[in-house]
Protein backbone atom coordinates (compact mmCIF):
# COMPACT_ATOMS: atom_id res chain seq x y z
CA UNK A 1 0.00 0.00 0.00
CA UNK A 2 1.02 4.08 -0.47
CA UNK A 3 0.22 6.05 1.60
CA UNK A 4 0.44 9.65 0.64
CA UNK A 5 0.16 12.94 2.26
CA UNK A 6 -0.64 15.51 -0.58
CA UNK A 7 -0.36 18.93 -1.10
CA UNK A 8 3.74 18.88 -1.59
CA UNK A 9 4.98 20.01 -4.67
CA UNK A 10 7.73 18.09 -6.47
CA UNK A 11 11.12 19.43 -6.87
CA UNK A 12 14.52 18.63 -7.59
CA UNK A 13 15.39 16.03 -11.26
CA UNK A 14 14.36 12.40 -11.51
CA UNK A 15 16.16 10.17 -13.90
CA UNK A 16 14.04 8.02 -16.45
CA UNK A 17 14.87 4.36 -16.05
CA UNK A 18 14.97 1.89 -18.96
CA UNK A 19 11.69 1.69 -21.25
CA UNK A 20 9.68 -1.81 -19.78
CA UNK A 21 7.88 -2.09 -23.08
CA UNK A 22 11.02 -2.15 -25.51
CA UNK A 23 12.97 -4.42 -22.70
CA UNK A 24 10.41 -6.89 -22.81
CA UNK A 25 10.05 -7.78 -26.30
CA UNK A 26 13.95 -7.44 -26.91
CA UNK A 27 14.45 -10.06 -23.87
CA UNK A 28 11.99 -12.50 -25.81
CA UNK A 29 13.93 -12.27 -28.94
CA UNK A 30 17.20 -13.34 -27.37
CA UNK A 31 15.84 -16.82 -27.82
CA UNK A 32 16.05 -16.50 -31.35
CA UNK A 33 20.12 -15.29 -30.49
CA UNK A 34 22.87 -17.98 -30.02
CA UNK A 35 25.73 -16.44 -27.62
CA UNK A 36 25.42 -14.41 -24.51
CA UNK A 37 23.77 -11.06 -25.27
CA UNK A 38 24.25 -8.31 -22.84
CA UNK A 39 21.20 -5.89 -21.92
CA UNK A 40 21.97 -2.39 -20.54
CA UNK A 41 19.19 0.01 -18.95
CA UNK A 42 16.80 -2.62 -18.05
CA UNK A 43 14.45 -1.57 -15.52
CA UNK A 44 14.27 -3.43 -12.10
CA UNK A 45 11.36 -3.97 -12.63
CA UNK A 46 8.36 -7.03 -11.84
CA UNK A 47 7.34 -7.81 -15.33
CA UNK A 48 11.39 -8.28 -16.01
CA UNK A 49 11.49 -10.21 -14.00
CA UNK A 50 8.58 -12.32 -14.68
CA UNK A 51 10.33 -11.83 -17.96
CA UNK A 52 13.15 -13.57 -16.86
CA UNK A 53 11.24 -16.38 -15.23
CA UNK A 54 9.89 -17.19 -18.30
CA UNK A 55 12.54 -17.10 -20.32
CA UNK A 56 14.38 -19.20 -17.54
CA UNK A 57 11.60 -21.78 -18.25
CA UNK A 58 12.10 -21.88 -21.90
CA UNK A 59 15.57 -22.87 -21.48
CA UNK A 60 17.54 -19.62 -21.36
CA UNK A 61 19.88 -18.83 -19.06
CA UNK A 62 19.10 -15.37 -17.65
CA UNK A 63 22.44 -13.95 -15.31
CA UNK A 64 21.95 -10.14 -13.84
CA UNK A 65 25.25 -8.73 -13.47
CA UNK A 66 24.51 -5.58 -12.10
CA UNK A 67 22.15 -2.51 -11.77
CA UNK A 68 19.76 -3.06 -14.57
CA UNK A 69 22.22 -5.76 -16.90
CA UNK A 70 21.15 -9.01 -17.69
CA UNK A 71 23.66 -11.65 -19.68
CA UNK A 72 20.94 -13.98 -21.98
CA UNK A 73 22.04 -17.20 -23.81
CA UNK A 74 19.71 -20.09 -24.73
CA UNK A 75 20.50 -23.28 -23.53
CA UNK A 76 20.09 -26.63 -25.63
CA UNK A 77 16.85 -27.08 -23.80
CA UNK A 78 13.85 -26.95 -26.16
CA UNK A 79 10.78 -26.48 -23.80
CA UNK A 80 8.80 -23.98 -25.32
CA UNK A 81 5.84 -23.78 -23.28
CA UNK A 82 4.42 -20.44 -22.13
CA UNK A 83 2.05 -21.58 -19.42
CA UNK A 84 -1.59 -20.02 -18.39
CA UNK A 85 -0.02 -18.97 -14.72
CA UNK A 86 3.02 -16.83 -16.33
CA UNK A 87 1.08 -15.27 -19.14
CA UNK A 88 -2.13 -14.22 -17.09
CA UNK A 89 0.04 -12.15 -14.84
CA UNK A 90 1.95 -10.26 -18.10
CA UNK A 91 0.56 -10.56 -21.12
CA UNK A 92 3.45 -9.36 -22.59
CA UNK A 93 4.64 -12.90 -22.39
CA UNK A 94 2.94 -13.25 -25.81
CA UNK A 95 6.51 -11.85 -27.48
CA UNK A 96 8.22 -15.34 -27.07
CA UNK A 97 6.10 -16.83 -30.07
CA UNK A 98 7.79 -15.29 -33.11
CA UNK A 99 11.41 -15.89 -31.35
CA UNK A 100 10.07 -19.52 -30.64
CA UNK A 101 8.79 -20.07 -33.73
CA UNK A 102 11.84 -18.66 -35.57
CA UNK A 103 14.34 -20.63 -33.52
CA UNK A 104 13.02 -23.57 -32.86
CA UNK A 105 10.00 -24.10 -35.25
CA UNK A 106 7.39 -24.18 -32.11
CA UNK A 107 5.61 -22.59 -29.55
CA UNK A 108 3.12 -23.43 -27.10
CA UNK A 109 2.15 -19.92 -25.02
CA UNK A 110 -1.36 -19.37 -23.44
CA UNK A 111 -3.91 -17.65 -24.94
CA UNK A 112 -3.37 -14.23 -22.59
CA UNK A 113 -6.66 -13.88 -20.14
CA UNK A 114 -8.70 -10.70 -19.50
CA UNK A 115 -7.54 -7.64 -18.85
CA UNK A 116 -8.30 -4.25 -16.53
CA UNK A 117 -7.67 -2.03 -19.70
CA UNK A 118 -10.44 -4.02 -21.84
CA UNK A 119 -10.17 -6.80 -24.66
CA UNK A 120 -6.93 -7.88 -26.17
CA UNK A 121 -6.99 -10.60 -28.54
CA UNK A 122 -3.96 -11.46 -30.48
CA UNK A 123 -5.05 -12.39 -33.81
CA UNK A 124 -2.97 -10.03 -35.56
CA UNK A 125 -0.23 -11.87 -33.60
CA UNK A 126 -1.27 -15.41 -35.35
CA UNK A 127 -2.38 -13.95 -38.90
CA UNK A 128 1.14 -12.43 -39.29
CA UNK A 129 2.87 -15.88 -37.72
CA UNK A 130 0.76 -18.23 -40.35
CA UNK A 131 1.09 -16.08 -43.21
CA UNK A 132 4.91 -16.61 -42.50
CA UNK A 133 4.33 -20.80 -42.61
CA UNK A 134 3.14 -21.18 -38.97
CA UNK A 135 0.59 -23.80 -38.59
CA UNK A 136 -1.52 -22.41 -35.70
CA UNK A 137 -4.05 -24.15 -33.49
CA UNK A 138 -5.90 -23.09 -30.14
CA UNK A 139 -6.39 -25.85 -28.14
CA UNK A 140 -7.35 -25.98 -24.06
CA UNK A 141 -6.54 -22.40 -24.07
CA UNK A 142 -2.90 -22.66 -25.67
CA UNK A 143 -1.45 -21.46 -28.97
CA UNK A 144 0.12 -24.11 -30.49
CA UNK A 145 2.15 -22.67 -33.43
CA UNK A 146 4.56 -24.95 -35.36
CA UNK A 147 6.69 -24.31 -38.56
CA UNK A 148 8.92 -26.22 -40.10
CA UNK A 149 10.49 -23.07 -42.27
CA UNK A 150 9.44 -19.61 -41.77
CA UNK A 151 8.94 -17.91 -45.52
CA UNK A 152 9.18 -14.32 -45.63
CA UNK A 153 5.72 -12.47 -47.41
CA UNK A 154 4.06 -9.38 -47.51
CA UNK A 155 1.55 -8.88 -43.97
CA UNK A 156 -1.35 -6.55 -43.62
CA UNK A 157 -0.94 -6.39 -39.70
CA UNK A 158 -3.60 -3.54 -38.91
CA UNK A 159 -6.81 -4.53 -37.07
CA UNK A 160 -10.19 -2.63 -36.11
CA UNK A 161 -8.22 -0.61 -33.68
CA UNK A 162 -5.25 -0.35 -35.92
CA UNK A 163 -1.58 -1.58 -35.62
CA UNK A 164 -0.56 -3.94 -33.11
CA UNK A 165 2.13 -3.03 -31.11
CA UNK A 166 3.28 -6.36 -29.61
CA UNK A 167 2.39 -8.23 -32.52
CA UNK A 168 4.35 -5.84 -35.11
CA UNK A 169 7.55 -7.26 -32.18
CA UNK A 170 6.70 -10.93 -33.01
CA UNK A 171 6.54 -10.75 -36.57
CA UNK A 172 9.69 -8.66 -36.82
CA UNK A 173 11.60 -11.60 -34.45
CA UNK A 174 9.86 -14.07 -36.52
CA UNK A 175 10.66 -12.63 -40.14
CA UNK A 176 14.17 -12.00 -38.97
CA UNK A 177 15.06 -15.01 -39.75
CA UNK A 178 12.69 -16.62 -41.78
CA UNK A 179 13.73 -17.22 -45.98
CA UNK A 180 13.55 -13.93 -48.16
CA UNK A 181 11.35 -10.66 -47.78
CA UNK A 182 9.09 -10.03 -45.72
CA UNK A 183 6.84 -6.51 -45.82
CA UNK A 184 4.90 -5.79 -42.98
CA UNK A 185 1.98 -3.80 -43.99
CA UNK A 186 0.10 -1.41 -40.75
CA UNK A 187 3.14 -1.78 -38.74
CA UNK A 188 3.51 0.04 -35.43
CA UNK A 189 5.77 2.58 -35.33
CA UNK A 190 5.98 3.14 -31.61
CA UNK A 191 9.79 3.57 -30.20
CA UNK A 192 9.91 0.68 -28.36
CA UNK A 193 9.18 -1.34 -31.69
CA UNK A 194 11.73 0.82 -33.44
CA UNK A 195 14.33 -0.49 -30.29
CA UNK A 196 13.54 -4.05 -30.98
CA UNK A 197 14.23 -3.49 -34.79
CA UNK A 198 17.33 -1.65 -34.02
CA UNK A 199 18.40 -4.43 -31.39
CA UNK A 200 17.72 -7.06 -34.12
CA UNK A 201 19.61 -5.28 -36.83
CA UNK A 202 22.62 -5.06 -34.52
CA UNK A 203 22.37 -8.83 -33.92
CA UNK A 204 22.33 -9.11 -37.90
CA UNK A 205 19.11 -8.67 -39.20
CA UNK A 206 18.24 -6.48 -42.42
CA UNK A 207 15.25 -4.57 -41.96
CA UNK A 208 14.43 -1.31 -43.26
CA UNK A 209 11.51 1.11 -42.47
CA UNK A 210 11.23 0.94 -38.89
CA UNK A 211 8.97 3.93 -37.07
CA UNK A 212 7.28 3.76 -40.21
CA UNK A 213 3.82 1.78 -41.04
CA UNK A 214 5.92 -0.32 -43.88
CA UNK A 215 8.44 -2.33 -42.72
CA UNK A 216 10.67 -4.54 -44.78
CA UNK A 217 12.58 -7.28 -43.64
CA UNK A 218 15.14 -9.52 -45.73
CA UNK A 219 15.63 -12.77 -43.69
CA UNK A 220 19.43 -13.93 -42.43
CA UNK A 221 20.52 -17.64 -42.08
CA UNK A 222 21.54 -16.92 -37.99
CA UNK A 223 21.66 -13.86 -35.49
CA UNK A 224 24.66 -12.80 -33.56
CA UNK A 225 24.97 -11.94 -29.95
CA UNK A 226 25.31 -8.38 -28.94
CA UNK A 227 25.52 -5.48 -26.39
CA UNK A 228 22.91 -3.12 -26.43
CA UNK A 229 21.39 -0.30 -24.13
CA UNK A 230 17.29 -0.37 -23.84
CA UNK A 231 15.63 3.14 -24.85
CA UNK A 232 14.42 5.73 -21.21
CA UNK A 233 10.86 5.07 -20.98
CA UNK A 234 9.01 7.19 -22.57
CA UNK A 235 5.23 6.79 -20.57
CA UNK A 236 7.65 7.22 -17.33
CA UNK A 237 8.84 10.53 -18.10
CA UNK A 238 5.49 11.52 -19.12
CA UNK A 239 4.21 10.55 -15.96
CA UNK A 240 6.81 12.62 -14.30
CA UNK A 241 6.36 16.07 -16.12
CA UNK A 242 2.66 15.05 -15.64
CA UNK A 243 3.05 14.63 -11.92
CA UNK A 244 5.23 17.92 -11.47
CA UNK A 245 2.37 20.52 -12.97
CA UNK A 246 -0.33 18.93 -11.56
CA UNK A 247 1.69 19.63 -7.84
CA UNK A 248 2.63 23.11 -9.22
CA UNK A 249 6.38 21.96 -8.91
CA UNK A 250 9.49 22.62 -10.31
CA UNK A 251 11.11 19.14 -11.93
CA UNK A 252 13.85 18.38 -14.42
CA UNK A 253 13.46 15.02 -15.95
CA UNK A 254 16.39 13.26 -17.01
CA UNK A 255 17.60 10.82 -19.78
CA UNK A 256 14.62 11.74 -21.82
CA UNK A 257 14.42 11.32 -25.93
CA UNK A 258 11.80 14.25 -26.30
CA UNK A 259 11.31 13.15 -29.75
CA UNK A 260 9.37 10.31 -28.34
CA UNK A 261 6.99 12.59 -26.58
CA UNK A 262 6.43 14.84 -29.39
CA UNK A 263 2.48 14.51 -29.32
CA UNK A 264 2.19 14.86 -25.30
CA UNK A 265 4.20 17.89 -25.45
CA UNK A 266 2.31 20.02 -27.91
CA UNK A 267 -0.64 18.81 -25.84
CA UNK A 268 0.83 20.40 -22.67
CA UNK A 269 1.53 23.56 -23.95
CA UNK A 270 -1.87 23.65 -24.94
CA UNK A 271 -3.04 23.05 -21.41
CA UNK A 272 -0.85 25.81 -20.13
CA UNK A 273 1.83 23.30 -19.05
CA UNK A 274 5.08 24.69 -20.56
CA UNK A 275 8.33 22.63 -20.63
CA UNK A 276 11.53 23.66 -21.23
CA UNK A 277 13.58 20.96 -23.66
CA UNK A 278 16.58 19.84 -23.82
CA UNK A 279 18.72 17.25 -25.97
CA UNK A 280 17.62 14.93 -23.22
CA UNK A 281 15.89 15.84 -20.59
CA UNK A 282 12.78 18.13 -19.80
CA UNK A 283 11.93 20.74 -17.17
CA UNK A 284 8.49 21.66 -15.82
CA UNK A 285 8.70 24.72 -13.54
CA UNK A 286 6.17 27.58 -13.05
CA UNK A 287 2.68 25.84 -13.81
CA UNK A 288 -0.03 28.29 -11.81
CA UNK A 289 -2.72 26.94 -13.72
CA UNK A 290 -3.44 24.17 -15.96
CA UNK A 291 -6.52 24.81 -18.76
CA UNK A 292 -9.13 22.20 -20.01
CA UNK A 293 -8.24 20.68 -23.35
CA UNK A 294 -9.15 17.68 -25.29
CA UNK A 295 -7.41 14.49 -25.19
CA UNK A 296 -7.55 11.27 -27.81
CA UNK A 297 -5.31 8.98 -27.39
CA UNK A 298 -4.14 7.14 -30.44
CA UNK A 299 -1.25 5.06 -31.90
CA UNK A 300 2.34 6.80 -32.08
CA UNK A 301 2.91 8.88 -33.31
CA UNK A 302 -0.61 9.99 -30.90
CA UNK A 303 -1.03 10.80 -27.73
CA UNK A 304 0.12 7.54 -25.82
CA UNK A 305 -2.54 5.40 -24.56
CA UNK A 306 -0.27 4.38 -21.36
CA UNK A 307 -0.68 7.93 -20.04
CA UNK A 308 -4.17 8.63 -20.66
CA UNK A 309 -5.05 7.49 -16.87
CA UNK A 310 -2.51 10.13 -15.60
CA UNK A 311 -3.61 13.11 -17.93
CA UNK A 312 -7.25 12.46 -16.88
CA UNK A 313 -5.87 12.73 -13.20
CA UNK A 314 -4.19 16.13 -13.77
CA UNK A 315 -7.31 17.93 -15.86
CA UNK A 316 -9.21 16.81 -12.32
CA UNK A 317 -8.25 20.24 -11.40
CA UNK A 318 -7.77 22.32 -14.66
CA UNK A 319 -10.24 25.24 -15.08
CA UNK A 320 -13.15 23.87 -17.32
CA UNK A 321 -14.53 21.04 -19.03
CA UNK A 322 -12.12 18.64 -20.95
CA UNK A 323 -12.67 15.37 -22.81
CA UNK A 324 -10.38 12.32 -22.95
CA UNK A 325 -10.79 9.58 -25.17
CA UNK A 326 -9.29 6.60 -25.84
CA UNK A 327 -9.49 5.33 -29.72
CA UNK A 328 -6.68 1.93 -28.85
CA UNK A 329 -8.23 0.59 -25.39
CA UNK A 330 -11.82 2.02 -25.22
CA UNK A 331 -12.74 0.70 -22.04
CA UNK A 332 -9.75 1.93 -20.17
CA UNK A 333 -11.10 4.20 -17.69
CA UNK A 334 -11.62 1.97 -14.63
CA UNK A 335 -9.58 4.53 -12.90
CA UNK A 336 -12.08 7.14 -13.08
CA UNK A 337 -14.86 6.00 -10.49
CA UNK A 338 -11.86 5.48 -7.98
CA UNK A 339 -11.00 9.79 -9.07
CA UNK A 340 -14.62 10.82 -8.07
CA UNK A 341 -13.89 9.05 -4.49
CA UNK A 342 -11.32 11.91 -4.61
CA UNK A 343 -14.03 14.73 -5.16
CA UNK A 344 -13.05 14.42 -9.06
CA UNK A 345 -16.54 15.16 -11.15
CA UNK A 346 -16.05 12.98 -14.10
CA UNK A 347 -18.25 11.09 -16.54
CA UNK A 348 -17.69 7.71 -18.79
CA UNK A 349 -19.37 8.75 -22.28
CA UNK A 350 -18.31 5.53 -24.46
CA UNK A 351 -14.39 5.66 -25.05
CA UNK A 352 -14.26 9.05 -23.62
CA UNK A 353 -14.45 10.55 -19.61
CA UNK A 354 -15.78 13.80 -19.50
CA UNK A 355 -14.38 15.95 -16.61
CA UNK A 356 -15.28 19.28 -15.27
CA UNK A 357 -12.35 20.57 -13.66
CA UNK A 358 -12.68 21.05 -9.56
CA UNK A 359 -10.31 23.41 -7.22
CA UNK A 360 -9.19 20.67 -5.02
CA UNK A 361 -9.79 16.70 -5.00
CA UNK A 362 -9.37 15.05 -1.37
CA UNK A 363 -7.48 12.03 0.05
CA UNK A 364 -9.24 9.00 0.01
CA UNK A 365 -8.49 5.33 0.23
CA UNK A 366 -8.30 3.97 -3.35
CA UNK A 367 -7.78 0.84 -5.27
CA UNK A 368 -5.69 0.30 -8.01
CA UNK A 369 -6.69 -1.48 -10.89
CA UNK A 370 -4.01 -1.68 -13.22
CA UNK A 371 -0.25 0.05 -13.71
CA UNK A 372 -1.25 2.93 -15.58
CA UNK A 373 -4.07 3.99 -13.75
CA UNK A 374 -1.64 3.27 -10.47
CA UNK A 375 0.16 6.15 -11.20
CA UNK A 376 -2.89 8.16 -12.23
CA UNK A 377 -4.33 8.03 -8.58
CA UNK A 378 -0.26 8.62 -6.97
CA UNK A 379 -0.64 11.72 -9.00
CA UNK A 380 -3.84 12.41 -7.97
CA UNK A 381 -3.15 11.79 -3.99
CA UNK A 382 0.30 14.12 -4.63
CA UNK A 383 -1.92 17.19 -5.82
CA UNK A 384 -5.20 16.24 -3.56
CA UNK A 385 -5.74 18.09 0.08
CA UNK A 386 -5.17 15.43 3.01
CA UNK A 387 -3.77 11.74 3.06
CA UNK A 388 -4.57 9.08 0.14
CA UNK A 389 -3.72 5.21 0.47
CA UNK A 390 -3.38 3.65 -2.65
CA UNK A 391 -3.98 -0.37 -2.77
CA UNK A 392 -2.91 -3.22 -4.62
CA UNK A 393 0.20 -1.37 -5.92
CA UNK A 394 2.03 -4.56 -7.22
CA UNK A 395 0.25 -3.14 -10.85
CA UNK A 396 2.51 -0.07 -10.03
CA UNK A 397 5.48 -1.83 -9.59
CA UNK A 398 4.99 -4.19 -12.94
CA UNK A 399 6.13 -0.94 -14.55
CA UNK A 400 7.33 2.22 -12.20
CA UNK A 401 11.02 1.30 -10.61
CA UNK A 402 11.00 2.38 -7.56
CA UNK A 403 8.54 4.40 -7.36
CA UNK A 404 8.25 5.36 -3.75
CA UNK A 405 11.47 6.43 -3.44
CA UNK A 406 11.79 8.82 -6.51
CA UNK A 407 8.92 10.23 -5.54
CA UNK A 408 10.69 11.30 -1.76
CA UNK A 409 13.36 12.20 -3.33
CA UNK A 410 11.39 14.84 -5.57
CA UNK A 411 9.82 16.19 -1.61
CA UNK A 412 6.44 14.09 -2.05
CA UNK A 413 5.33 13.24 1.31
CA UNK A 414 5.11 9.09 0.43
CA UNK A 415 5.18 6.24 2.55
CA UNK A 416 5.19 2.51 1.05
CA UNK A 417 3.36 0.10 3.90
CA UNK A 418 2.42 -3.92 3.79
CA UNK A 419 -0.72 -4.09 1.53
CA UNK A 420 -3.02 -6.72 2.40
CA UNK A 421 -3.68 -7.44 -1.15
CA UNK A 422 -1.15 -9.41 -2.09
CA UNK A 423 -0.23 -10.15 -6.03
CA UNK A 424 -1.89 -12.55 -7.65
CA UNK A 425 0.50 -15.34 -7.26
CA UNK A 426 0.70 -18.28 -10.16
CA UNK A 427 1.30 -21.20 -9.10
CA UNK A 428 5.04 -22.32 -9.01
CA UNK A 429 5.36 -22.68 -12.69
CA UNK A 430 5.28 -26.28 -13.41
CA UNK A 431 7.74 -27.90 -14.55
CA UNK A 432 8.22 -27.33 -18.21
CA UNK A 433 5.79 -30.13 -19.09
CA UNK A 434 3.72 -29.27 -21.99
CA UNK A 435 1.37 -31.96 -20.78
CA UNK A 436 1.32 -30.59 -17.28
CA UNK A 437 0.54 -27.81 -19.15
CA UNK A 438 -2.85 -29.14 -20.06
CA UNK A 439 -2.21 -29.38 -23.68
CA UNK A 440 -1.69 -32.94 -25.70
CA UNK A 441 1.65 -33.84 -26.41
CA UNK A 442 3.10 -31.96 -29.70
CA UNK A 443 2.31 -33.98 -32.88
C1 LIG B 1 1.42 -2.66 -25.98
O1 LIG B 1 0.39 -3.59 -25.71
C2 LIG B 1 1.91 -2.19 -24.62
N1 LIG B 1 2.44 -3.33 -23.88
C3 LIG B 1 0.77 -1.54 -23.83
O2 LIG B 1 1.31 -1.03 -22.62
C4 LIG B 1 0.24 -0.37 -24.66
O3 LIG B 1 -0.88 0.18 -23.97
C5 LIG B 1 -0.19 -0.86 -26.05
O4 LIG B 1 0.91 -1.53 -26.70
C6 LIG B 1 -0.65 0.27 -26.95
O5 LIG B 1 0.38 1.19 -27.11
C7 LIG B 1 3.67 -3.81 -24.20
O6 LIG B 1 4.31 -3.33 -25.11
C8 LIG B 1 4.17 -4.94 -23.37
P1 LIG B 1 -1.57 -3.50 -29.14
P2 LIG B 1 -0.19 -4.50 -26.92
O7 LIG B 1 -1.43 -4.87 -29.68
O8 LIG B 1 0.87 -4.78 -27.90
C9 LIG B 1 -5.96 -4.42 -30.64
C10 LIG B 1 1.53 -0.80 -20.32
O9 LIG B 1 0.82 -0.16 -19.53
N2 LIG B 1 -5.40 -5.70 -31.08
O10 LIG B 1 -0.80 -2.40 -29.77
O11 LIG B 1 -0.92 -5.64 -26.30
C11 LIG B 1 -5.96 -4.27 -29.13
O12 LIG B 1 -7.12 -4.86 -28.56
C12 LIG B 1 0.88 -1.63 -21.39
O13 LIG B 1 2.78 -0.78 -20.33
C13 LIG B 1 -6.17 -6.56 -31.84
O14 LIG B 1 -7.32 -6.27 -32.14
O15 LIG B 1 -1.24 -3.51 -27.59
C14 LIG B 1 -5.93 -2.77 -28.96
O16 LIG B 1 -7.23 -2.26 -29.08
C15 LIG B 1 -0.62 -1.67 -21.24
N3 LIG B 1 -5.64 -7.74 -32.26
C16 LIG B 1 -5.09 -2.29 -30.13
O17 LIG B 1 -5.13 -3.35 -31.10
C17 LIG B 1 -4.34 -8.10 -31.97
O18 LIG B 1 -3.90 -9.19 -32.40
C18 LIG B 1 -3.64 -1.99 -29.79
O19 LIG B 1 -3.14 -3.13 -29.11
C19 LIG B 1 -3.57 -7.21 -31.19
C20 LIG B 1 -4.11 -6.01 -30.77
Amino acid sequence: MLKIQGGNALRGSVQVSGAKNAALPIMAACLAVPGKTVLHNLPELRDIASMSDLLGQLGMSVTRTGTGQLILEPTRSRESVADYDLVRKMRASVCVLGPLLASRGEAFVSLPGGCNIGHRPIDLHLKGLAALGAEIEIRNGYVIAQATKLTGTRIFLGGAMGSTVTGTCNILSAAALATGRTIIESAACEPEVVDLGNFLIACGAKIEGLGTPCITIDGVEQLQPVEYEIIPDRIEAATWLIATAATRGDVTIENVIPEHLSAFLDKLTQLGVLCQINSNSIRVSGVTEIQAGDIVALAYPGIPTDIQAQLTAMLCLAKGMSVVTDRVFPERFMYASELVRMGAKIRREANSVIIQGVNRLNGASVMASDLRASAALVIAGLAAEGETTIRRIYHLDRGYEKLADKLTALGADVQRLQDRQSPPTGSSIPGPHWQQAGIGEPK
